[in-house]
């Protein structure tokens, strides 16, 4: 945090500075109340006049250093309230940057929800740690040394007697938030799982509607909300125990000084002020000593919510540029897959051994099982994955080896289930090039087959399409996604089941247009419904994560037995023979 506070040094001194110096006035204004009363208990010999105008010169002091105190901690106040928000802006933005140098992987092991209320955790812990050291720690460790200081020039007995206290008073504040804290954690833990099943009948609500399973859902969150309400009990109690511990703590030491004082009195010892000046600090004190327990444990509880997030952005991403990488220079190559092994963990092995050579500006289709490692292929094209062994290579460039943007800027992909932002039509066309005029958005959405669509939607290109672009139907959104690769216009182009939604119709017309697309480009093609793929230079059959078959349409479906032949088979219906 301090990575970010230092940026505004001066600023951060200036808060602490004048926290420091309008506490210490604080310290300072008792000493005059002591001086006032000792003048009206008249132990000196002074005249009425004498007395008087000492009287007015104290509290006009006491004035002044209230006055001194009230500018510092306004004038403080400004700089905070532009401080703090500019430090949580720089923090959040570079929390955002370092989630995206993140690898698609990491994505895919962290719920989006979870990454979310990490972000803004970190933001509001620092809210937190800055507020309590500012307003508490320092003033309260100011408050304690200039009391120390001034009880034991009075006598060091009173100073011994505050300083005992004062630890017994700390250490059980601190032991007890310590110990409470594991029941706190059960809270939030269980107050987290309660969340958790409230979003996730709130994301299955349909689904819900359609099993009328609402009887069910109501059964299950009231099972959590019913602990959530036994500990929230418990640490409320707990936290009553603390606060009855305090106030016998308080009353303690207010008895103890008093009593102490009465002596020291009764001796000559101290004047009828010093009893003022006791008051006044033990005032000031509980002040501040009376939540320091939940003031501990929020600072332990800040800094769990912050290393979270911490840890993500100090973790270097799993997938980095190779050192001195050079952008990838295209200049149509073919694409190679050279004995490449990949699997995602330790017991599914995807690939096994993967061999293909593309020639430049082949289109090739990839078929096979589902599941047998298609979509896995043209991700680690795109390297969202490193590979175990072999190597990939894009003309004789190593794509381990060339910068990760322009690998993947050499690359259109529409996905399989394809995620819209939720922003315009018009935007989530253009993601494909930023650059791109309102008219050219429209010439790829109508070569996508969108433009009828878009033109019927409500706010038609200003249509916003809703979360992830559910908003639209499946073939939709494939449409989108297709415009977006069109606008894009990169020399490869990978096309992952990406007419799968559609209607023959629709998916007929697309056919063409994605056939002009690809006419100048590398193009890889995955497809189930085969009468898509049949026109591809080439067809490659993977099947365990091996190429075991490839050739045109007509030599394949000459292959006795072969996958690609029982397939064609089955999808034709028997009618093609
Ligand atoms: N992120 C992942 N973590 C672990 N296993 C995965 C992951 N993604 C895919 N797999 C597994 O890898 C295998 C290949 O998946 P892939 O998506 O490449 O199949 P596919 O050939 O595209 O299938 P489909 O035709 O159904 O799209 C599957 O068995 C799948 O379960
Ligand atoms: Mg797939």
């Amino acid at each position: 945090m301090w990575t970010y506070a230092s940026q505004y040094k001066l600023a951060y001194f200036y808060v602490i500075g004048a926290v420091i110096l309008s506490e210490t006035a604080n310290i300072v204004v008792p000493l005059y109340y002591k001086k006032f009363f000792d003048l009206l208990a008249g132990t000196q010999t002074l005249t009425a006049d004498e007395r008087t105008s000492g009287l007015v010169g104290a509290i006009v002091a006491v004035l002044i250093f209230h006055a001194i105190g009230w500018l510092l901690w306004r004038s403080m106040g400004v700089v905070h309230n532009w401080l703090q928000p500019s430090v949580m802006a720089d923090i959040v933005q570079s929390a955002h940057a370092s989630l995206h140098r993140h690898s698609y992987a990491f994505f895919l092991d962290n719920f989006a929800g979870s990454l979310v209320r990490k972000v803004g955790r970190i933001e509001r812990a620092y809210e937190e740690l800055t507020d309590q050291l500012q307003f508490r720690y320092i003033p309260l460790a100011i408050m304690i040394t200039g009391n120390l200081v001034v009880l034991y020039l009075r006598h060091y007995l009173l100073a011994v007697i505050l300083l005992v206290w004062m630890v017994v008073f700390i250490a059980f504040n601190i032991w007890f938030s310590m110990w409470k804290m594991k029941y706190d954690a059960k809270r939030v833990e269980i107050d987290s799982e309660a969340t958790g099943v409230l979003a996730d009948s709130i994301a299955n609500a349909v689904t819900i509607k359609l099993f009328t399973g609402f009887g069910h859902e109501r059964s299950l969150y009231q099972e959590v909300t019913e602990r959530l309400r036994r500990m929230q009990m418990l640490t409320w109690n707990l936290g009553e125990i603390t606060d009855a511990m305090q106030a016998g703590l308080m009353f303690v030491i207010e008895f103890a000084l008093m009593y102490t004082a009465i002596h020291f009195w009764q001796r000559g010892m101290l004047t009828i002020g010093d009893f003022a000046l006791i008051q006044g600090y033990l005032v000031g004190m509980f002040g501040k000593l009376w939540d320091l327990g939940r003031a501990i444990r929020k600072t332990y509880e800040s800094i769990a919510d912050a290393s979270e997030m911490v840890e993500i952005m100090e973790a270097s991403p799993d997938i980095v540029d190779a050192r001195g990488a050079k952008p990838l220079s295209f200049q149509g190559g073919g694409i190679t897959f050279q004995n490449v092994y990949f699997s995602f963990n330790k017991t599914r092995r995807v690939l096994k051994g993967l061999n293909v050579a593309i020639e430049p500006g082949q289109k090739v289709a990839l078929v096979g099982p589902s599941g047998a490692g298609k979509t896995t292929i043209t991700k680690l094209l795109l390297r969202f994955y490193d590979i175990e062994r072999g190597k990939i290579l894009i003309g004789n460039q190593n794509i381990a080896k060339v910068t990760q943007e322009s690998l993947r800027a050499a690359i259109a992909v529409v996905p399989q289930e394809p995620i819209l932002f939720h922003r315009t039509i018009r935007e989530n066309i253009r993601y494909g090039r930023p650059g791109a005029t309102d008219e050219e958005v429209i010439e790829a959405a109508k070569k996508a087959r969108c433009h009828e669509f878009i033109l019927e939607l409500q706010d038609g290109y200003n249509t916003y399409v809703g979360e992830r672009g559910v908003k639209l139907s499946g073939g939709e959104r494939q449409r989108v996604a297709i415009a977006r690769a069109i606008l894009k216009d990169a020399p490869i182009l990978v096309l992952d089941e990406a007419t799968s939604s559609l209607d023959s119709e629709s998916e007929q017309l697309i056919q063409q247009a994605l056939h002009e697309l690809m006419c100048d480009k590398t193009a890889i093609v995955i497809a189930h419904r085969l009468s898509t793929i049949m026109e591809m230079d080439r067809i490659l059959v993977i099947d365990d994560g091996r190429v075991v078959d490839d050739g045109t349409h007509s030599q394949l479906i000459r292959h006795k037995g072969g996958i690609y032949k029982n397939l064609w088979e089955i999808q034709a219906g028997g009618f093609v023979n």
